[in-house]
């Protein structure tokens, strides 16, 4: 199963590439958002001030400065208490699931069904057996989340907020529900959340960490607000947890790169960008793109149903009228790329449900990448 999911990305990323396709499938962020002058810059200025010190091994819990500016943002944006020292910086929020899982391995992992497939991977790849929590309109079945939780897994994992693949969000009552339910069974929550600060309204905050900050391992990212290739991502846990966290970071990397910490740093701290305005002409952007991916899908593909407007991140969840695993083949033959849903279920699939990013095609050409779908669909 394992081989068989990886080598179908890498499927999908190969033809995706192909400069024919249009792809919906991977989980790019706009590349023309990516504010490549301000990174520049920063590198300069953390260069010219501490040449020697950047280049330097450096803390595994990260950056000082880095760590504090998480602190603060996360209090003052996300309602989530958090001191320095309960933040570590990571590789990625990929890397954060990594540790997560070498933290974790000795119990079942409740997981979100369907769900983000890089969790799966990480967990998976510690021998980690997972236990499907399904999705419905509210959030997780709280019904099956407890069980999983009676019959021996000590730790959920879900997104709260624009989930990946179906852009979903809990509402609040599953969430003040589920804020209950860890801490009477004494349970944690990973909580991952990349797509937080994408959000194209203001909405109630579903967030466990705000909740119950004590029962939850919450994952962040700059990957979709600044950019993937830093791979910088962080968590932040009580500190008891990261004490436990801290030897497994050691082992797997030492630290994450001091000279681009020190970047970040330079670039959210130094005064010449601003990282809301930054994100709110992404915000911007990615809402236009998701009304046209919408408008196109209900307008030219007879038969599909949109089930969940996604209020932000960067995908949209549909059921088309074919088997989308059969469809992809066509597709590609009419150059545009998805993601069939079946790839992210645990348990039996809904076939008809296809994942769709909606950011790395432009407005403009996402109405032809959707005729190219209603064309293939057609072929069937
Ligand atoms: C739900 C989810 N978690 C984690 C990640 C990993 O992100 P990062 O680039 O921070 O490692 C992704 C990447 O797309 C994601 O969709």
């Amino acid at each position: 199963m394992y081989g068989v999911e990886r080598s179908f990305i890498r499927e999908i990323l190969r033809v995706a590439s192909s400069p024919e396709v249009l792809s919906l499938a991977g989980g790019l962020p706009l590349a023309d958002l990516f504010p490549v002058d301000e990174i520049r810059a920063a590198a300069d200025r953390v260069l010219m001030q501490d040449g020697a010190s950047v280049l330097q091994y450096g803390a595994s819990s990260g950056d000082a400065g880095l760590r504090s500016w998480i602190a603060d943002r996360l209090c003052s944006h996300h309602g989530i208490p958090t001191t320095p020292d309960e933040v570590m910086i990571t590789s990625g929020s990929q890397q954060g699931l990594d540790l997560c899982a070498k933290l974790f391995s000795d119990r079942p992992i409740a997981f979100e069904d369907p769900g983000y497939l890089g969790a799966r991977l990480a967990f998976q790849a510690s021998r980690v057996p997972l236990i499907p929590v399904p999705l419905n309109d509210a959030g997780p079945d709280l019904e099956t989340l407890e069980q999983a939780f009676d019959t021996g897994a000590a730790v959920y994992y879900g997104m709260s907020r624009f989930q990946n693949p179906t852009g979903r969000s809990y509402t609040t009552a599953t969430a003040d529900t589920m804020a209950e339910l860890l801490n009477r069974s004494d349970r944690w929550m990973i909580e991952d959340d990349p797509y937080g600060e994408i959000s194209f309204g203001k909405t109630d905050s579903p967030l466990l960490a705000r909740r119950v900050p004590e029962r939850v391992v919450y994952l962040g990212s700059f990957s979709k607000s600044v950019a993937p290739s830093l791979r910088l991502g962080f968590i932040r846990a009580h500190c008891s947890l990261l004490e436990h966290l801290e030897p497994i970071k050691q082992a797997t990397d030492l630290h994450t790169s001091t000279l681009i910490q020190s970047i970040l740093r330079e670039l959210l701290t130094g005064g010449e960008f601003n990282l809301d305005a930054h994100l709110s002409r992404i915000c911007h952007t990615y809402q236009a793109q998701r009304d046209a991916l919408v408008q196109a899908i209900e307008t030219l593909v007879p038969g599909s149903r949109i089930p969940w407007v996604a209020g932000g991140g960067m995908f949209l969840w549909a059921s088309l009228p074919v088997p989308t695993d059969e469809l992809f083949g066509h597709a590609i033959k009419r150059g545009v790329a998805f993601v069939p849903g079946q790839h992210f279920y645990l348990q039996e699939p809904d076939r008809s449900t296809i994942r769709l990013n909606f950011t790395n095609v432009s407005e403009r050409l996402i109405p032809d990448a959707v005729e190219r779908i209603a064309a293939a669909v057609q072929d069937m």
